[in-house]
């Protein structure tokens, strides 16, 4: 079956980033079976070439050297575009007529991408709604959602009743970009392909989890945004939970959107509510140095650019388990990683033996950007007594498998297309995330404690951090990954 892909928000960055990049590279893989036409919506008055036009020239500058002329002038035949306001029901309808003609009385599944601001997402929905373009008689009609799906509890569950007015769950796709990983979808090989790792994942061996996406970039030009979010609502609600449930659910019955989205789920249920007495000695909140000075932010501004949160999970897996989950502007470096920390062996029969958990064993799942997994050891020093030294395995994925890792948008938007809704959250997920976020954003909201630290840029965050972690005995792992 034929497929149209309407995008909303057609002039916008993540259109031009993001998304037809993606395509692109789908097409030059062969990927895109079914023919597939594109169409783009949004105010700015460009003609289908026009469109092209602009489109290939980011396209080239962000497809790098896999950016074949020729090749795309074929692929730009299926890009069209058709010029409306979101908040005209009229264009809705001038839309369904073009969308129909394209159609040309085939069956055919839609698919329509809200890549706007979120203030746009309730209305296109009700827009789409009354002009007949939801029904699915004529074929399945999907919509894909981007993030942030509201800002707090209250606002995504009206998000989700609006949606579901129109919508059938079924058909809706919240995307959240960190599922679409390569490394973060090996996370459920690792765990559910292998049979050695599950024995020993829970709290009979670990000791703690360390869930760190860290940013070498500031807020740059997205401060506007950025100011009225901070770093909870930016990476904690979606992208480090996200991580958190793939490190630490169940095995799912079956490869299967639902059975999966059920164990992670779970997860987010068995984490411990923060009252705001931890929320004051569990979370930690940072602004870099100069980030008021951005332009779009207010002088006085307490907008978090970094934190540490310190959650449980209370299930029989995870009891007394830790995990620390920690993201940041201007940080060191770029990296996402996810430490697993093993207990130190219970007896010393080397006078060597791991003292301290920084000698124990850990698996350091490296998610980016230098994708790979390392599992650090005790070795016995040659020729030196009973010495031992930490070393470590380390598979890498750019020394195992050739060409360079797909992005993100690439697997999910396919997905989207083949109605495969494993890898995108479903309402109650999304709920249940602002479920643990939001007792941390009105502690943080209406208290001075915990104290807002600012840290140099080109840090790991705040001194204190560090020092909080100490006190729990326990250590950050500050490296920054070895591209090689
Ligand atoms: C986005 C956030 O969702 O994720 C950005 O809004 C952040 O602030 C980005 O920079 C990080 O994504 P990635 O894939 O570069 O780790």
């Amino acid at each position: 079956m034929a497929t149209t892909l309407a995008i909303f928000g057609a002039s916008g960055d993540l259109t031009s980033r993001k998304l037809v990049p993606a395509l692109y590279q789908l097409f030059l893989k062969g990927r895109l079976e079914e023919p597939i036409r594109v169409v783009g919506f949004s105010r700015s008055p460009f003609t289908h070439d026009q469109w092209r036009d602009k489109l290939a020239e980011t396209t080239a500058q962000f497809a790098g050297d896999s950016f074949d002329a020729e090749r795309w002038t074929e692929f730009a035949k299926q890009l069209f575009y058709h010029p409306g306001d979101i908040d005209k029901l009229d264009d809705f309808a001038a839309l369904s007529e073009f969308l129909d003609k394209l159609d040309d009385g085939e069956k055919n599944q839609r698919l329509y991408y809200l890549a706007t601001a979120p203030r746009f997402y309730l209305p296109a929905i009700q827009q789409l709604g009354q002009s007949g373009l939801a029904d699915e008689h004529g074929g399945p009609r999907r919509v894909v959602i981007e993030k942030p799906f509201g800002t707090d509890l209250v606002s995504s569950q009206k998000l989700n009743q609006s949606i579901h007015e129109v919508f059938a769950e079924h058909q809706v796709y919240r995307i959240d970009h960190y599922l679409g990983k390569e490394t973060v979808q090996n996370l459920l090989v690792l765990r559910f392909g292998n049979t050695i790792f599950e024995p020993i994942w829970n709290r009979n061996y670990i000791d703690h989890v360390q869930i760190t996406v860290a940013e070498k970039v500031d807020v740059g030009s997205r401060a506007g945004y950025y100011d009225t979010a901070g770093v909870l609502r930016d990476m904690f609600q979606n992208h480090l939970l996200q991580l958190l449930m793939v490190t630490t659910m169940e095995s799912p019955v079956r490869y299967e959107a639902d059975a999966i989205r059920n164990e992670k789920v779970k997860v987010l249920d068995a984490i411990r509510p923060l009252q705001p007495e931890q929320v004051q000695q569990d979370t930690f909140r940072g602004q870099y140095r100069g980030y008021t000075a951005a332009e779009g932010v207010a002088a006085t501004s307490r907008t978090a650019t970094f934190a540490a949160v310190k959650l449980w999970v209370d299930n029989w897996r995870w009891q007394g388990v830790p995990f620390y989950l920690r993201s940041g502007k201007a940080m060191s470096c770029r990296t996402t990683q996810i430490v697993i920390q093993f207990h130190a062996p219970p007896h010393k029969l080397f006078e060597d033996s791991p003292r301290d958990l920084g000698e124990a064993n850990r698996l350091v799942i490296q998610v980016q950007p230098a994708e790979g997994i390392q599992l650090h050891f005790q070795t016995k020093v040659p020729d030196a007594g009973m010495r031992m030294r930490q070393t470590d395995l380390d598979f890498n994925y750019r020394q195992e498998f050739r060409g360079t890792m797909p992005e993100a948008y690439e697997r999910l938007l396919l997905d989207a297309l083949e109605g495969d809704a494993s890898l995108f959250a479903r309402a109650d997920e999304v709920e249940a995330a602002w479920r643990v976020c939001d007792p941390i954003l009105e502690t943080w909201q209406r208290s001075d404690r915990p104290t807002l630290f600012m840290y140099d840029p080109s840090n790991w965050g705040p001194e204190e951090c560090r020092q909080w972690m100490l006190e729990q005995g326990r250590q950050w792992f500050d490296t920054c990954p070895v591209l090689g």
